[in-house]
């Protein structure tokens, strides 16, 4: 299979594996990139049994809104049981590198409220260690210079994506040759640096369950 029948078989089975516990008022949190959109095409024949989504970015809400999808603000909502995304790097404790497409700030916020995170992922995501693919940082404008020498005394490589502003009107540091030897410590200590708003590691809130796209089908993994 090719990656692509990778991403398309995972979106499928998130979508059936959520689909037993929807109600006519479940409101579902959807993510972002190119894995999250299979999960909205196989969810989009299944919406008449639920109320509608929350999405992590206007991408997202537009993807949806195209298929019917009623598509909420995240403060108009309590509660969500589920939060279906993909991610950049995953590893066996469903740790994750996230915001190769630049959401990683709304994601966080909509995983932090969902009970449920369930991770989609072709093969190529699953790593031992967290850190090749560069580490993205979402930065105030103003703070991107002053942040960008902070995370070289952490020991990484920062390069401005330039050309991109995320969401919310910031920009992008992409950190490379980061070691991560605690994903947990890491987000945490480049979180406390002024200007910027939060970093791609999902360690403090990581996936609950991770539905991967492999040559011998879909394997479900959860945290050792
Ligand atoms: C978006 O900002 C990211 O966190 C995506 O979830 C991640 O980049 C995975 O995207 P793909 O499914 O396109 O690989």
């Amino acid at each position: 299979m090719t990656q692509d029948e990778l991403k398309r078989a995972v979106g499928e089975a998130a979508a059936a594996y959520i689909l037993p516990h929807l109600e006519e008022d479940s409101i579902i949190g959807v993510g972002t990139g190119s894995t999250a959109n299979c999960f909205i095409d196989a969810l989009a024949s299944h919406k008449h049994l639920f109320d509608g989504a929350v999405a992590s970015s206007e991408a997202s809400a537009t993807r949806l809104k195209e298929h019917g999808i009623p598509v909420y603000n995240l403060n108009s909502v309590g509660s969500l049981d589920f939060y279906i995304d993909g991610a950049d790097e995953i590893n066996e404790r469903l740790e994750m590198i996230k915001g190769g497409g630049a959401a990683l700030t709304r994601e966080k916020i909509v995983a932090a409220v969902a009970k449920e995170f369930i991770c989609v992922a072709d093969e190529s995501k699953l790593v031992t260690s967290l850190g090749t693919f560069p580490l993205p940082v979402e930065v105030i404008p103003m703070s991107r210079s002053y942040v960008a020498r902070e995370l070289v005394k952490l020991g990484g490589d920062p390069v401005w994506r330039e050309g991109v502003m995320t969401d919310n009107g910031n920009h992008i540091l992409d950190v490379h040759n980061m070691k991560i030897a605690s994903p947990m410590e890491m987000e945490t200590r480049i979180n406390q640096i002024t200007g910027v708003v939060t970093n791609g590691l999902f360690a403090l809130r990581p996936a609950n369950i991770l539905l991967l796209g492999t040559q011998d089908g879909v394997k479900t993994v959860k945290a050792d």
